[in-house]
């Protein structure tokens, strides 16, 4: 009789977790993942930082990443500018409310004269893209060396452009606070919340 209770209880387990595993989608680690997938399933927006500077050279590897992304005619628009100075910091908290108390903060932008441009279709350029494909390269090399990120699109882009003093032709695309995660940072979703691929992929 106990048995019985107990191998029902156990299927109704295993029930929910299946069905949680379907509704969610593929964020959860499956046996099996490459060394790329554990990367990319285990990174996560970090909001919480420690109090401790990222090393230079730690940076510039992380960095390294961006440089090998693929841009569109390799024409490379892209533009990284590493805030760590106290005043930059400062400068930035008053146009984004989403540094999380990071140590460092990646502006990512890009050159408009230098991005690619479609001869015949006016309004469609690469610069966004370009400079997308370097950030999450970026963000995926920062994972595996124990660092945390996050992308930020919520500051004042025009503002940010002034208070840095850049070049009329640079626009700016996101932020990235960047700093070894606090040890109580933790995912504000939970791992189970990406939409099945049948919901997004759709095939022809
Ligand atoms: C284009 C884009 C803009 C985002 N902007 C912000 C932002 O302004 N502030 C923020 O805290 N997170 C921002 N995020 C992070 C997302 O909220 C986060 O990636 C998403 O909730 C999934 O969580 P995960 O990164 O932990 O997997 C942004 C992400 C992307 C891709």
């Amino acid at each position: 009789m106990k048995e019985r209770k107990f191998k029902k209880v156990a299927g109704f387990c295993v029930a929910v977790v299946c069905v949680a595993m379907l509704l969610g989608g593929t964020a959860m680690a499956a046996e099996g993942d490459s060394p790329f997938m554990n990367l990319a399933k285990k990174r996560f927006s970090v909001r919480q930082f420690a109090d401790k500077p990222v090393p230079k050279d730690l940076l510039i590897k992380v960095l390294e990443a961006g440089n090998v992304a693929p841009t569109a005619k390799n024409l490379q628009p892209h533009r990284i500018h590493v805030l760590t100075k106290a005043e930059d910091l400062a400068k930035l908290d008053t146009v984004s409310p989403c540094r999380y108390g990071a140590p460092v903060v990646l502006v990512f932008s890009y050159n408009s004269d230098e991005e690619w441009k479609h001869s015949q279709e006016p309004g469609v350029h690469s610069g966004v893209e370009d400079v997308s494909i370097v950030a999450t390269h970026v963000m995926l090399r920062a994972a595996e060396l124990g660092l945390g990120t996050t992308w930020v699109n919520m500051f004042r882009n025009s503002q940010l452009e002034k208070l840095f003093e850049l070049p009329a032709n640079e626009k700016t695309v996101l932020i990235m606070p960047i700093g070894f995660p606090a040890e109580n940072a933790k995912p504000s979703r939970m791992p189970t919340t990406k939409k099945p691929l049948d919901k997004t992929v759709i095939w022809h």
